[in-house]
């Protein structure tokens, strides 16, 4: 049986991707004794600067890097190409007190990267089997979905704030999931920024469609500052209220009590 979790945070671009995914991943790798990947799937690589953390290669550069050499044939034919690959990932890998981390970032030129991101996906594969818990903060776009990249995931979160293109997105994503057979363990919306005129009228909304709201995240001043600053979402002092949030939410998810964490774990 499976023992890993897979926890994916989409949703339209701006809405708190990033901010909840660096949150959440503190508040696991803090209050679970469970080892922890997180991705930043993102090909912008926002998540780097919200964990403090330097990328000394992305997954992109390294896959770009590799089509290159077996284009120009400075890779013998009888190479290991997966090791090799292989190898250079975990070099990209990096690894904290708490929790790894790698980023996908982009690849490079153009041309067929289908060789090459068949290994990649096998490689990334078998990397989140050596972890209890993976955290993907996705892109914003929905392409991922019809290619199914989230096609292993037990938790997908989608993010919107009160716009109503963000609440349209959420009923996409939720769609497309469904259209490409992915089936997720949960599915569930967090609201983020909600203004107070809103909160009735959102949660309504979300209740009509299906949808479960996980909790709402609300404005929060320290975190626009520490992002304005360039300083990691990571730094938010624990009392303060977007991390509290985030932290409620954990909890209703499952993620924070050892019961419920093993059989989300499929354990
Ligand atoms: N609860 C909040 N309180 C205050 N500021 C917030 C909050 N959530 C997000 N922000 C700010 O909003 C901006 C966008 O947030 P974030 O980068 O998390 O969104 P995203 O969905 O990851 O964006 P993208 O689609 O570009 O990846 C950032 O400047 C962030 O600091
Ligand atoms: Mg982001």
């Amino acid at each position: 049986m499976k023992e890993r979790l897979v926890i994916s945070v989409s949703g339209k671009g701006g809405v708190g991707k990033t901010t909840t995914s660096g949150l959440l991943s503190r508040i696991i790798a803090e209050q679970t004794q469970r080892s922890l990947l997180l991705v930043d799937a993102d090909p912008v690589m926002n998540l780097p600067r919200a964990l403090g953390v330097d990328v000394p290669a992305s997954v992109g550069e390294i896959a770009s890097q590799m089509r290159k050499k077996i284009d120009d044939g400075t890779l013998p034919a009888s190479a290991a190409k997966q090791d090799i690959l292989e190898g250079e990932i975990f070099e990209a890998l990096i690894e904290g007190d708490r929790f790894d981390f790698l980023a996908m970032g982009r690849t490079e030129g153009e041309g067929c990267y289908c060789y090459v991101n068949r290994i990649l996906t096998q490689i990334l594969d078998t990397l989140t089997m050596n972890y209890e818990i993976t955290l993907l903060d996705m892109t914003a776009g929905l392409e991922h979905f019809s290619r199914r990249t989230d096609r292993n995931v037990d938790i997908l979160i989608i993010v919107i704030d009160s716009s109503r293109a963000a609440f349209e997105a959420a009923l996409r994503i939720r769609d497309l999931a469904k259209e490409v057979h992915i089936d997720f363990k949960k599915l569930v919306v967090i609201g983020n920024r909600i203004p107070a005129n809103l909160v009735d009228a959102v949660s309504q909304g979300l209740e009509e469609n299906d949808l479960f709201l996980a909790g709402m995240i609300p404005n929060d001043d320290e975190v626009a500052k520490l992002n304005y600053m360039g300083k990691p979402v990571f730094d938010l002092p624990d009392d303060s209220p977007a991390f509290q949030a985030v932290e409620g939410i954990a909890e209703k998810l499952g993620l924070l009590s050892e019961v419920t964490l093993l059989k989300l774990l499929g354990q």
